[in-house]
């Protein structure tokens, strides 16, 4: 008899951002003429670039002809925006980064979870607490993560981030061969230091694990003195690979680009963990279009660069405000300056989702339930910058007016 993978059949509840939206559906339907304003799901509410959109139309119109038409595209993405994000991302701050040690994706979120693809069923992971849900369910897709049991899994190293420990996480205990970090955080919105990563890129490099750095967020740092990559840190060349996207930095979360960085120093086993991903690439993967690759490639050019500080800036103000009114309003409130994440103690220890659904049915403002990132968000909710900034401003006031 056919057998399905059982490990899907352990995974408790939906993906944590479908409950969000099907808890905002239901509450929408229930009172047709709500005015629900959604800070939930970190998705972007402003257009692309417009430097990003004209490069999509050349590139779109490089397609209809037969002199410039492209077919399959190269497995690890075209030299030309591999050669930008180095250029721009890397080089400027002293990461020794190489292009041909980057593969492009179509966004970190794939990679994210699938690089568990080239590591043993048998390898253990440690995450962040609480931490991005990809990171754990893919790993308990892949059967890394053992079985759930009062909201966590009895397999995974879970590193508790808390006010307690400036939502920083401790060196593990138990060694895992898989670490997965993502600064600035999702959820916390709290950014890491160097000296806060040194001792994790010594620590693999002793212990011979492997550090997955999501650097999605990067983009929002405004303190000049944090590293922008992991591989600002000397030998993480040697233990790390990172994740980074254009969806928060450029307004890409439907049209989906980014790229991981797996240096070629890096080996396990003796084998190359490059060569060993574009195995895994070159057989489940045909590669980003090329019409978006060009897209993301505009992003490096100067008007690109300056519409995209334009709309960094505008999420960022969002960020101000929320965190602002939120603080002045009483609640305990992380994140919002280095991050477009805002997250808060709900009021009078209720639980996060009750306090979501209060705010949902009080206020008409849709967050995320910090317990929905793990056993240490319980408590606290997380709230997007990336919404229009008249309606943060009217989301913020509805949140003061309920507390
Ligand atoms: C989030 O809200 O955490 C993100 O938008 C999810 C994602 O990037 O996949």
């Amino acid at each position: 008899m056919l057998k399905l993978n059982g490990n899907y059949l352990k995974m408790p509840g939906s993906y944590l951002f479908a409950e969000v939206a099907r808890r905002a559906a239901a509450f929408s339907g229930a009172h047709p003429g709500a005015d629900v304003i959604k800070l939930g799901i970190g998705d972007v509410t402003l257009p692309l670039p417009r430097a990003c959109v004209d490069a999509l139309k050349r590139a779109a119109d490089e397609m209809g002809s037969k002199d410039t038409f492209m077919g399959y595209g190269p497995y690890e993405g075209y030299d030309f925006l591999r050669e930008a994000i180095v250029e721009h991302d890397y080089a400027p701050y002293g990461a020794k980064i190489g292009a041909d040690e980057l593969f492009i994706s179509d966004g970190a979120k794939g990679d994210c979870g699938n690089i568990g693809d080239i590591f043993s069923q048998d390898c253990v992971v440690a995450v962040c607490d609480p931490v991005y849900p990809v990171y754990v369910d893919a790993n308990a897709m892949s059967g890394r993560a053992g079985d759930f049991a009062d909201g966590r899994w009895d397999n995974i190293v879970y590193m508790p981030c808390t006010s307690d420990n400036g939502f920083f996480p401790a060196l593990p205990e138990r060694v895992p061969d898989l670490i997965y970090l993502c600064f600035p955080n999702n959820p916390t919105g709290m950014a890491a230091t160097r000296e806060q990563l040194r001792p994790w890129v010594d620590y693999a490099n002793e212990h011979g694990s492997v550090i997955l750095y999501d650097a999605a967020y990067r983009a929002y740092m405004t303190d000049p003195s944090l590293p922008r990559s992991i591989y600002e840190i000397p030998g993480a060349e040697n233990c790390a690979i990172e994740f980074g996207s254009f969806s928060k930095t450029a307004g890409f979360t439907g049209t989906r680009c980014g790229w991981t960085v797996i240096p070629r120093a890096l080996r396990r086993g003796g084998e190359s963990l490059y060569d060993m991903w574009m195995r895994h690439q070159s057989t489940k993967y045909n590669g980003t279009s090329y019409v978006i690759q060009r897209a993301a490639e505009a992003v490096y050019s100067p008007e690109g660069q300056a519409q995209v500080a334009e709309m960094i800036g505008y999420y960022m103000e969002n960020a101000r405000v929320i965190r602002q009114g939120l603080s002045a309003a009483g609640l305990e409130t992380y994140g919002g300056s280095d991050s477009p994440y805002i997250w808060f103690r709900a009021p009078e220890g209720q639980d996060s989702w009750s306090f979501f659904d209060r705010l949902l049915s009080e206020a008409q403002v849709v967050t995320t339930p910090g317990s929905g990132f793990g056993p240490s968000g319980e408590g606290f909710i997380r709230v997007t910058a990336f919404g229009d900034a008249a309606r943060t401003r009217e989301a913020v006031e509805r949140i003061k007016s309920i507390l």
